[in-house]
């Protein structure tokens, strides 16, 4: 087993803004990632940007200035992108760095060295505008490719391939043998499928005369690689992972101690990027079976049923939302409004309903009314008795909900762990309406005022634990809950503050004052929002 738990998101492409579905892949990776934080586990999450490419090359030239620099603009908007959104990464990968490129060139000397990657001829049907070779998938319905590809050539290039096909049978093994190499399990099946059709080699570069924006073959240097041996070796470059030591056992120990990742990615990079070559790079460079990485694949936000895309313009922008409703609305929403692996529509009303609604009158409300009231009834203090009925009925519950959520989170399924949560605030809200502490306050009864204790002291220490369990989810609320709570002032804005060894029931000492109410998510109206 891995000392650390480590954790990866795809990296993102430099040629275009973030939008709101890579929003989601940051967010859904900083969920687990601090879940497992606040298990007590040293956790390793990487993210970062894919910099090199066709792409890049080609928009940086359109906007007039050296990929480097185009690539440095981009870079910051995705920087800036984790900031926005309290994604607290522990790496942060840029494939253009110094150390990246080493690994990459190392592990590509030791495949050419070992015979893995040779040079072979193509030769083909070539678009000169798009500057690709074109096969019969681009032909139209007349047999010709259309206009949109410009002056066809027919061309022979030379490229390195490396020796794909030979690594099938090991593929489909390992995946007939490891029931959980994919989640959820519909996509290993399609995955399966995919790698029994595996018929060619893997065709590693571009001749530096159709692009040079990307890493020198380190036996060529008329080539660089492209796209795949540059961008998915980042999973192992930032972590630590040396090419000149051959056998996974000789990699120096902070890699082996993290590795292998949980690797989140999209569905539509499963097949063939993930799914097929980086296992069998990863097979080839000499790691075992049980050091392959687990992919966990998640879905899609669409708009109206379609995909999201630059050029048809229907892009949402995370960060004109997250302006609005506030980072921990936008994380709620995201986290709850998907089931991971499946797609989802995207709604700017449903951010504000997640706001208003589960936010702002369901959290927020009961925050605000537990603490008014425990400041207006008991003078701010908490009084505990622990054989009380009240205590220990609400403490059973704990014993219910708790593992709820906690295993929603340990399955990488967020959105049901948010929907226990949100029957637990309904639950507290309703107890309030239940047992009318304004009234038990104004009886004179000993019984009276036992009861509110118990009551108003069992709300409090609900809101410790729902902080402490949201606390993945919406790491600024949970720490507004804590400021408001007094409690744990001492790690005030550091995530430590938060634990599960803190959650256990009926820690709030007797006496112990809680602070004053401040609304947590103050509530936005509609024409503001919408
Ligand atoms: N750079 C490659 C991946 C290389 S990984 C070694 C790439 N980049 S990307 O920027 O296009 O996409 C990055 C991730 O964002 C992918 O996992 C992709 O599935 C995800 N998403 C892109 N659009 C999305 C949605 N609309 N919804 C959810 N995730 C989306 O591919």
């Amino acid at each position: 087993m891995p000392k650390e738990f480590f954790i990866t998101t795809a990296i993102y492409y430099t040629n275009s803004s973030p939008h709101v579905g890579h929003a989601y892949e940051m967010v859904l990776a900083d969920v687990i990632a601090r879940y497992h934080r606040l298990k007590g586990e040293k956790v390793f999450f990487l993210t970062g940007v894919d910099q090199h490419g066709q792409k890049v090359q080609q928009s940086a030239a359109k906007a007039g200035v050296p990929p480097a620099e185009f690539v440095k603009e981009i870079t910051q908007k995705w920087v800036d992108l984790g900031k926005k959104l309290d994604v607290k990464y522990d790496e942060w990968a840029e494939t253009t760095s110094d150390r990246h490129k080493k690994v990459v060139r190392g592990i590509l000397q030791r495949l050419f060295d070992e015979g893995q990657i040779y040079k072979d001829k193509q030769s083909g049907y070539y678009s000169v505008r798009q500057e690709q070779f074109l096969t019969d998938k681009e032909r139209g319905p007349d047999g010709q490719f259309g206009p949109e590809w410009g002056e066809i050539e027919f061309r022979e290039e030379e490229n390195y391939y490396f020796k794909l096909s030979q690594h099938r049978d090991w593929l489909l093994e390992y995946l007939d043998n490891r029931a959980d190499a994919v989640i959820p399990n519909f996509r290993q099946k399609e995955l399966r499928n995919a790698v029994e059709r595996i018929s060619g080699d893997l065709c590693i570069s571009r001749p530096k005369s159709r692009l040079d924006w990307g890493i020198e073959l380190p036996f060529d240097k008329d080539f660089v690689t492209y796209v795949w041996f540059d961008a998915l070796t980042n999973y192992i470059s930032f972590a630590g992972y040396d090419p000149s030591l051959s056998t996974f056992n000789s990699q120096p120990s902070t890699f082996r101690d993290r590795w292998p990742a949980l690797q989140i990615i999209g569905k539509d990079i499963l097949v063939p990027a993930h799914g097929i070559y980086w296992l069998i790079m990863l097979h080839a460079i000499g790691f075992p079976d049980k050091q392959m990485p687990q992919l966990l694949v998640h879905g899609w936000w669409n708009l109206g049923g379609a995909k999201m895309s630059k050029s048809v313009g229907n892009i949402v922008d995370p960060f004109v939302l997250a302006e609005k409703y506030g980072s921990d609305a936008l994380r709620y929403y995201l986290m709850r409004d998907i089931t991971t692996g499946k797609d989802a529509d995207f709604s700017e009303e449903r951010v504000l309903s997640a706001h208003n609604d589960a936010l702002a009158n369901s959290l927020g409300n009961l925050l605000n009314r537990t603490l008014q009231m425990i400041s207006r009834f008991c003078d701010g203090a908490l009084h505990v008795n622990k054989t009380s009925k009240v205590f220990s009925d609400i403490q059973s519950k704990w014993v219910q909900w708790a593992p709820l959520i906690t295993e929603s989170y340990q399955s990488n399924v967020v959105d049901s762990g948010l929907t226990v949560l949100h029957i637990v605030a309904a639950f507290f809200n309703r107890l309030i309406e239940d047992k009318r502490p304004w009234d038990l306050a104004k009886a004179s009864t000993t019984e009276a005022r036992e009861e509110l204790f118990d009551v108003l002291y069992v709300l409090a220490e609900s809101l410790r634990i729902i902080a402490i369990l949201i606390s993945p989810v919406l790491p600024k609320a949970a720490h507004g809950t804590f400021d408001q709570l007094n409690w744990k002032m001492e790690l005030s804005g550091k995530e430590e503050r938060f634990s599960f060894g803190d959650a256990e029931w009926g820690r709030l000492p007797d006496g112990h004052l809680v602070g004053k109410p401040v609304p947590l998510f103050p509530r936005i109206e509609v024409d503001e929002g919408v």
